[in-house]
């Protein structure tokens, strides 16, 4: 547009108008059913102890929905409506729906049309995002970009799992069934001319791995009638190369980090709070200790909640907000790393 030699004014203005938008987050809520599992709990359905779940993960409590009533949908309708509550703004004024979630209610349709339905708002559009563990990262870089360029200016992005109904509880499933939580986190992306709010997301991918950590089936590839010919075929439980998903983990989480700072000139002491997806305790102290982080910096509830996947952060982002452990003009860095694989973090000026 600057090149162009006999440049309309008007043009001019709606680029610069355009330029000065930027996204924040503008409401956070969550919600996690009642019903509370301690790792003792765990120890009477399967071979394992307190000790050992608490060593190797850092996870004490994690919620499973007891209540069959709940499903996906409706922990994310109910985390939403404490995030457009928090917003102060009218579920009306909300332009497009984003929904991450592994875990969704239906095969299809998604869950983001399901939650438009719940929350009785009008006909606007809802995607459903697949990233898993990165779903809230990649949710909120796609709302980034319509706020940004002006299309929208209220984005409701909500991440929610219900895991617990597909676990394998007995001893053969242990390592992976003690790791993961119920929950809903949401937030409220509103458009801003501020300098505050995103300042940047950077998403990646590496899709060589996929089935290092994934559910297979059923699916296309694998058809209700094949699974239940094969009796001895259980791959429709989650399957995690659990020390390979470690040492990915932790190298792709300091990249992405550094990645976030670099682009906007900050520093790792510039970072007042690092929300890391809750992944596993010991992937969070290992970041910390790599990047040199004081405790203060790196923010953890995974004791409480368990691996929530897409509703980790947002969880954890709205605890660190009602703790006041944030500040105006403070560097939030938030970033994940999980299934796909899929990692990606974002730089906010709160
Ligand atoms: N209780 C008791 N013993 C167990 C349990 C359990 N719940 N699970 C496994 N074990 C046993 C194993 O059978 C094994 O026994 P053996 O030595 O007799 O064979 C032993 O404990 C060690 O098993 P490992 O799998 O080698 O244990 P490890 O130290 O690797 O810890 C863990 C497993 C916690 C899963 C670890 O690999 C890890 O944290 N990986 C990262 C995975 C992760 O964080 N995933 C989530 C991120 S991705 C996402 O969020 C979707």
């Amino acid at each position: 547009i600057y090149q162009t030699k006999n440049t309309d004014k008007m043009t001019i203005l709606t680029k610069l108008q355009i330029d000065m938008i930027r996204s924040k987050i503008s409401g956070l809520g969550f919600f996690v059913p009642e019903n509370v599992v301690s790792n003792d709990d765990l120890s009477k359905l399967m071979d394992t102890s307190n000790d050992w779940i608490s060593e190797r993960t850092g996870i004490k409590n994690r919620r499973w929905v007891g209540d069959k009533k709940l499903t996906t949908s409706l922990m994310g309708t109910y985390a939403a409506e404490k995030a457009i509550a928090d917003a102060g703004i009218d579920k009306n004024d909300i332009d497009f729906i984003i929904f991450s979630t592994l875990s969704p209610d239906y095969y299809f349709p998604g869950s983001g049309v399901l939650l438009q339905r719940n929350l009785g708002i009008k006909e606007i559009g809802a995607l459903d995002v697949r990233n898993q563990c990165s779903g809230f990262i990649y949710g909120l870089s796609i709302a980034d970009q319509y706020i940004k360029s002006g299309m929208y200016k209220n984005i409701l992005l909500v991440g929610s799992e219900i895991h617990s109904g597909g676990l394998d509880k007995s001893t053969k499933g242990r390592s992976v069934s003690v790791i993961f939580g119920d929950g809903a986190g949401a937030a409220i992306i509103s458009s801003t001319k501020s300098e505050n709010g995103i300042l940047s997301t950077h998403l990646h991918s590496e899709g060589k791995y996929a089935e290092e950590l994934a559910v297979i089936k059923p699916a296309t590839t694998h058809w209700i009638d094949k699974i239940k010919s094969d009796q001895n075929d259980e791959s429709f439980w989650p399957y995690m190369n659990g020390n390979f998903v470690f040492k990915n983990a932790v190298v792709r989480f300091e990249q992405v980090i550094k990645e976030g700072l670099e682009h906007s000139n900050l520093n790792l002491e510039d970072i007042s709070l690092l929300i890391p997806h809750q992944a596993n305790l010991r992937i969070s102290q290992f970041i910390q200790k790599k990047l040199k982080l004081s405790d203060s910096q790196v923010f953890n509830n995974i004791m409480k909640y368990g691996n929530t996947t897409a509703a980790s952060i947002p969880i954890a982002l709205t605890e660190a907000y009602q703790s006041n452990l944030k500040k105006k003009n403070d560097i939030v860095v938030l970033a994940a790393f999980g299934s796909g694989f899929t990692w990606g973090s974002a730089v906010i000026k709160w």
